[in-house]
């Protein structure tokens, strides 16, 4: 049903700046922009690989601080995969973005690491490892290694109740658990859901704060998930008890899109790409 996740959106307070991070410092490619109904500057596009993209967009107001704290309840971070992780630490040692090209592999074997845009986002960067628990849960061959970005590797949201957001991204959506990865002291930590080969839901345990964002907050907005038939996919999950907050209908862009909410209140649209769509051609 759920194909893949198409892209994440924040929202940011100054575009410059995040799209010289973006696309400068990191080397993502500015895709291309849609504007609003006024005219107004209102979305840019940034591809990642074909198929994923994130979406920034403009005017974000500045109302929380950096996301890396795992207490509150809601999105954490983004994950983008890289075929060859070297030459990306090198430039961005150089850069002085990271302090050192020295990286570890984690407990899931994966060698990764982590920045934040200038907004404070959270981004982690990982190389997948064959022996990791996310390539062993793959359906086909992935293609390991290579140039450049690959995809978005997972989502992180803290929820403060596992079961009610395992019964909605499992028993609803139909990803699929892979694995539990315990902290340090042994105690429930995170579950990594499969959404297809290379791209995954991280959820975390224990979400104790609640922020209070309104629709300018910036930072993250919505997690976009592809489907093939958003039509189909509404009706079966409608019929799975899932609240749809905006029916299906044909948006700026040529896609289809609906848009629902998981049980913390994320929000997620899911979307199928029209084959002209400024997706599909980028
Ligand atoms: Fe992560
Ligand atoms: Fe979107």
């Amino acid at each position: 049903m759920i194909t893949a996740v198409a892209h994440n959106a924040m929202k940011v307070t100054d575009m410059q700046k995040s799209l010289d991070f973006y696309c400068n410092t990191l080397g993502l490619k500015k895709a291309f922009e849609i504007s609003d109904d006024a005219g107004n500057p209102w979305i840019v596009y940034l591809k990642i690989c074909d198929g994923a993209f994130i979406e920034l967009f403009y005017d974000g107001v500045k109302d929380r601080e950096k996301a890396y704290d795992s207490s509150y309840i809601g999105y954490h971070h983004f994950c983008i995969t890289v075929g060859d992780i070297k030459p990306l630490a090198a430039s961005l040692c150089q850069q002085g973005i990271i302090p050192s090209t020295d990286l570890t592999p984690g407990r899931d074997l994966n060698i990764g690491m982590w920045i934040h845009d200038p907004d404070g986002n959270a981004v982690e960067i990982v190389q997948y490892a064959p022996e990791s628990p996310q390539m062993k849960s793959n359906k086909a061959i992935y293609p390991l290694g290579g140039k450049g970005y690959t995809g978005i590797g997972h989502t992180a949201f803290v929820t403060d109740d596992m079961d009610k957001a395992l019964d909605f991204y499992c028993n609803k959506l139909g990803f699929q658990r892979i694995y539990d990865m315990p902290d340090e002291a042994g105690n429930p930590w995170l579950i990594y859901l499969r959404v297809k080969d290379g791209t995954f839901l991280e959820l975390f345990y224990d979400g104790t704060k609640q922020l209070h964002l309104s629709d300018s907050s910036a930072g993250f907005m919505h997690m976009c998930l592809e489907c093939d038939d958003v039509y189909k996919t509404v009706e079966e999950l409608r019929s799975r008890g899932v609240e749809i907050d905006v029916e299906p209908s044909q948006g700026k862009d040529k896609n289809y899109q609906a848009w629902i909410h998981d049980p913390n209140g994320n929000k997620i649209e899911l979307m199928t790409i029209d084959p002209d769509s400024p997706q599909a051609t980028a």
